[in-house]
């Protein structure tokens, strides 16, 4: 099996997707910051599904990392993840180094106001300007025809939509499913910090999304028993630290007293150092 080209250079993607657009070809993207799973996987095979020529990014963004989070113990394994995009068929990965990316101090960053301060923008202050100024870099530099990102980060990819709106980037954001693990866990590379304790009872987060999910199926509309009750399910759990757990309106994820629309539950909690986040949707009818 040949296995995909690699470019570290800026000026070698350039050149290289200048001459594939050139003859014609459409490019599908998939940005990433390695420690490749199934959710990964996920992504990449509906960008080869769509016959694009196939782009994935690996790149440990440090402007996406606040003080004392995990930028230095984030997991790199490349020959394995060279292994998962040569078993999927991608065509090229691009992995920059950090001075590569931003050789000189950056003066601009994209921010997506007021998306970028709740949720996890509360928790991690500047952490959604870090996602915005690299995808922004990335999408300009790649320049695919479609981008896919994991619904696993919701808020993130409300953001990046709306980033892409605002500033007409000619790409199509696809947002792809959350791949579990059997137990209803959502992949993450930071599952791989969870001790040998905290793992089984990791799978409180999709407990109580559905505990949530549950309570609306009953008829339930207010917003502040419904998440009430997910919280009530993570207080249960010895180890397990509610950050949040909100019932939000899906696409601009604000918060209203009586639930209507598409709505999405978020949740993150904390186990230690370890920090898990997950979501899970559901229609209702317009109050
Ligand atoms: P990373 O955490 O590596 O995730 C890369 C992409 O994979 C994201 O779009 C994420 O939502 C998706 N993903 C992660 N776990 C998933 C799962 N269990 N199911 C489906 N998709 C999943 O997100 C980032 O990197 C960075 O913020 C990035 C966008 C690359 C910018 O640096």
């Amino acid at each position: 099996m040949t296995g995909p080209a690699v470019l570290e250079t800026r000026a070698e993607l350039v050149e290289t997707l200048t001459e594939l657009r050139a003859q014609g070809r459409s490019v599908g993207f998939v940005p990433t910051m390695g420690a490749l799973h199934e959710g990964h996987r996920s992504l990449i095979r509906q960008a080869v599904a769509h016959g694009d020529v196939v782009i994935v990014s690996i790149f440990v963004n440090p402007l996406q990392f606040g003080v004392g989070e995990d930028l230095d113990r984030y997991p790199r394994p490349w020959s394995a993840d060279l292994a998962v995009c040569t078993e999927e068929s991608v065509d090229l990965i691009f992995a920059p180094s950090p001075t590569e990316m931003y050789p000189t101090e950056m003066a601009t960053t994209v921010a997506v106001a007021p998306l970028n301060g709740v949720f996890d923008g509360a928790s991690r202050p500047g952490h959604f300007d870090g996602v915005t100024t690299v995808v922004a870099k990335l999408l300009s530099l790649v320049g695919p025809c479609r981008a896919y990102f994991g619904e696993k980060d919701w808020q993130q990819l409300v953001i990046v939509k709306q980033m892409v709106t605002d500033l007409s980037l000619p790409v199509t954001v696809v947002g792809c499913p959350t791949i579990r693990e059997s137990d209803g866990l959502a992949l993450s590379s930071r599952n791989a910090y969870l001790t040998d304790d905290q793992r089984p009872q990791a799978v409180v987060l999709r407990r109580a999304l559905d505990a949530g999910l549950a309570c609306i199926a009953d008829g339930e509309r207010d917003r502040l028993t419904v998440e009430a009750r997910m919280a009530e399910v993570v207080a249960a759990t010895p180890e397990a630290h509610l950050e949040y757990a909100a019932a939000v309106s899906a696409d601009r994820l604000t918060l209203t007293s009586t639930l209507g629309g598409p709505i999405r539950l978020l949740i993150a909690v904390r186990f230690g150092t370890t920090r898990l986040i997950d979501n899970d949707g559901v229609v209702l009818d317009r109050r």
